[in-house]
């Protein structure tokens, strides 16, 4: 029985580039579209989930040359790669596809052809610069310069980082091509326009109806800025899709990048015999009978909700029924960062870390707006280790053990206090939907967390433990009454962290004809249990396992590189500089160490009491006759170290390269125990 008709729904992400691997700020976008899409699956609607590798464009040609592969070899690997760590962190599709397929060729051919059918494609001769070595046009981040504005060097040739300012790459002083540095020349080159112009009107009236209000503020600054036609050319050498009709013209990727979206899904329906779905869902005649939703990060809004309905609307495709926006990932507060170590990639997580407590955590910070998401350290622990194993996981650990002792086996009936906690857990069902469908999630987790809360006070006030003692049937109904409130948070809790809620499945050994989704929860509340009477449950296992802090710790040591570490200057203050202490000393006494390939062994004079006892690793540089008698330069206030031969008392300076060792000696004679000043 299902409360209302079943909806056809078609969900996307957007599709990853396939020159870099899959890191946490990705991960905010499909661990949210997978949450909302199995939502989508519990309510007991017909959804499909595609997604694909956006494999076109100038970078990922390069990035292929540099690694002495073709192409369709590197964006094979990357997209077992992409494919394997998403699958890891449950985010499940029904297509994980590539844009470089024959289908995407197919369609992306189909729609131009239509749109030109229909006057909305024209040339245009444009000057682009050119680099006469690698014999290319050049894309606004492959020229590199001298900012216009501010004068910064070494910018991009769409925008300054220092200053701010947008520019078009010609405009850069003294531009160069990025790859190999060679001075680009201006060169014309006839390219061929999209009229987005032409859909003005039509996408005011589109985005009224097809994204949240933020969204639609913001595409109507760019409308009120006016519409410019789109370029949709590059020349070759480019990797992507030939133009038909032209010569060494090649689809730009952004062109047949969404319409990977309607390739994913074209390979899909046929592969699994439903090719009728394909007109369902992409026919413009059956635009409000059947849902296509797009996620995205506001990155891309722009080629989403103006290009992308454009396209559709001159190519007769329907448009989406809405394309829902996400903020960006930061970390403690601030942009993700590869020199801080904080860029963070998936596969570096999952060696250190459950993917649920990501899949929570995030769960817990997404809204329906376009705020950023910060993943705040010390709150991601905390958030896990409270929520799901000190409340979901402790309410099955504290009662399974008890059960134990009565064979594992529930009882017949709940009790009169139990029904009325199920029915307190049951009420809450009609908030969790409307919250799960209007992407809420924030909101989700703090109910199913009062839930969690409200049953664990209920083991408490019930004091099973002390129950068993006295009246072992009582206990054991009191038991059922809990597990029972358990396997509708698992129900709720399904979409966030599906693996946990199905460890709970398969420890209370749900029968196969249970439905574990929404249905379940409301067809079966009057009931006296609502798993079957006297059930049988399966041993405890652990459910979840508390995180700490060196985990965490240890991950962003994994992503941290030491060559972008030496290019940060790390300062430090006089202060700092004022703790060490150095000193000129006079070698007086040198010779080896028996035992030792490494190091001398020489007593110094700080013009001290005693000359210093000295381990110095110089042996191979240095014979110890010819440095007696030198005055070096010494830290006097290193902590005494115990090393295998004896103590050393303080440490001479010495600078090294490859080849050979220098001793740091002051240039003029100055007296022992002088300070360094
Ligand atoms: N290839 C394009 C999308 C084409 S869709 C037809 C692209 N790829 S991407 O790999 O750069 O990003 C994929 C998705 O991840 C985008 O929606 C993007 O906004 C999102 N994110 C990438 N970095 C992100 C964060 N740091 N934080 C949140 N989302 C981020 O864009
Ligand atoms: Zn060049």
């Amino acid at each position: 029985m299902k409360n209302q008709p079943s909806k056809k729904i078609l969900v996307t992400s957007a599709l990853p580039y396939a020159n870099g691997p899959i890191h946490l700020g990705h991960l905010v976008e499909y661990i949210q579209t997978d949450i909302w899409v199995r939502f989508q699956k519990l309510l007991g609607n017909e959804v499909y989930y595609f997604c694909a590798d956006d494999t076109h464009g100038t970078p990922i040609m390069l990035s292929a040359q540099k690694q002495n592969k073709t192409p369709e070899e590197l964006i094979q690997e990357v997209h077992k790669e992409h494919y394997r760590d998403l699958s890891l962190f449950e985010v499940e599709f029904d297509n994980y596809y590539t844009t470089n397929s024959p289908e995407n060729q197919e369609l992306s051919e189909t729609i131009y052809l239509r749109a030109k059918e229909k006057g909305y494609i024209y040339k245009k001769n444009i000057t682009q610069l050119y680099c006469p070595h690698d014999k290319m046009f050049l894309p606004d981040r492959y020229v590199k310069g001298t900012c216009p504005k501010c004068g910064a060097k070494n910018q991009y040739g769409d925008s300054c980082e220092v200053c701010g300012a947008s520019y078009r790459p010609n405009d850069l002083i003294e531009p160069q091509c990025a790859i190999c540095g060679t001075k680009p020349i201006e060169k014309e080159q006839e390219h061929i326009f999209f009229k987005l112009s032409a859909f003005e009107d039509f996408l005011r009236e589109w985005l009224k109806v097809h994204v949240d209000e933020g969204v639609r503020n913001k595409m109507y600054e760019w409308l009120d800025q006016g519409l410019k036609d789109w370029d949709i050319s590059r020349d070759g050498p480019y990797f992507g899709f030939k133009i038909p009709g032209e010569e060494n013209k090649y689809f730009y990727v952004w062109l047949d990048a969404p319409i990977g979206y309607i390739a994913s899904s074209l390979n899909y329906f046929k592969k699994v015999g439903k090719a009728n779905l394909f007109d369902e869902f992409w026919k413009e005649e059956n635009e409000n009978k059947t849902y296509v939703y797009h996620f995205i990060g506001k990155d891309i809004t722009y080629f989403h909700t103006l290009f992308w309905p454009a396209i559709l609307k001159a190519s007769n495709f329907r448009t989406p029924t809405s394309v829902f926006v996400h903020g960006f990932l930061t970390i403690n507060g601030e942009k993700m960062s590869k020199s801080r170590g904080t860029f963070v990639k998936a596969s570096s997580y999952l060696k250190h870390l459950d993917p649920l407590a990501l899949r929570y955590y995030y769960a817990s910070r997404i809204s329906n707006t376009l705020d950023d998401i910060d993943l705040t350290i010390n709150d991601f622990i905390l958030k896990y280790n409270t929520s799901v194993v000190g409340n979901f996981a402790n309410i099955f650990s504290r009662s399974a053990k008890l059960l134990e002792k009565l064979n594992n086996q529930l009882s017949e009936t709940i009790t009169e206090e139990g029904k009325i906690l199920l029915q307190n857990i049951q009420q809450k069902k009609g908030d969790i939907i409307k919250y799960y469908e209007e992407r809420n999630f924030q909101r989700v987790v703090r109910i199913i967390e009062e839930i969690g809360s409200e049953i664990n006070r209920y083991i408490t006030e019930k004091e099973p433990w002390v129950m068993i003692k006295q009246d072992e049937e009582k206990t054991r109904q009191v038991i059922t009454d809990i597990f029972n409130a358990g396997w509708i948070l698992s129900i709720y809790l399904y979409p966030i962290i599906p693996s946990f809620s199905k460890g709970i499945w398969e420890f209370l050994n749900i029968p196969v004809n249970y439905e574990c989704n929404f249905n379940a929860i409301a067809n079966n509340i009057e009931k006296q249990t609502l798993l079957p009477p006297k059930h049988k449950i399966h041993p405890y296992r652990h459910l979840a396992v508390r995180i700490q802090k060196e985990q965490v710790d240890n991950m962003f040591k994994e992503e941290k590189s030491p060559e972008l570490e030496k290019q940060e200057v790390n300062y430090i203050s006089i202060e700092d500089l004022n703790k060490i202490e150095l000193k000129i000393g006079k070698i007086i006494e040198a010779k080896e160490v028996e035992g030792s390939d490494k190091l001398l062994q020489l007593k110094v004079d700080l013009g001290e009491e005693k000359p210093r006892n000295v381990f110095a690793g110089i042996k191979k540089f240095y014979k110890p006759e010819d440095i007696v008698g030198m005055k070096v330069v010494v830290v006097a206030n290193l902590k005494p170290r115990q090393m295998k031969f004896g103590t050393s008392e303080a440490m001479l300076l010495a600078a090294s390269d490859k080849e050979t060792l220098s001793l740091i000696v002051p240039q003029k004679d100055v007296s022992v125990g002088s300070r360094l000043s």
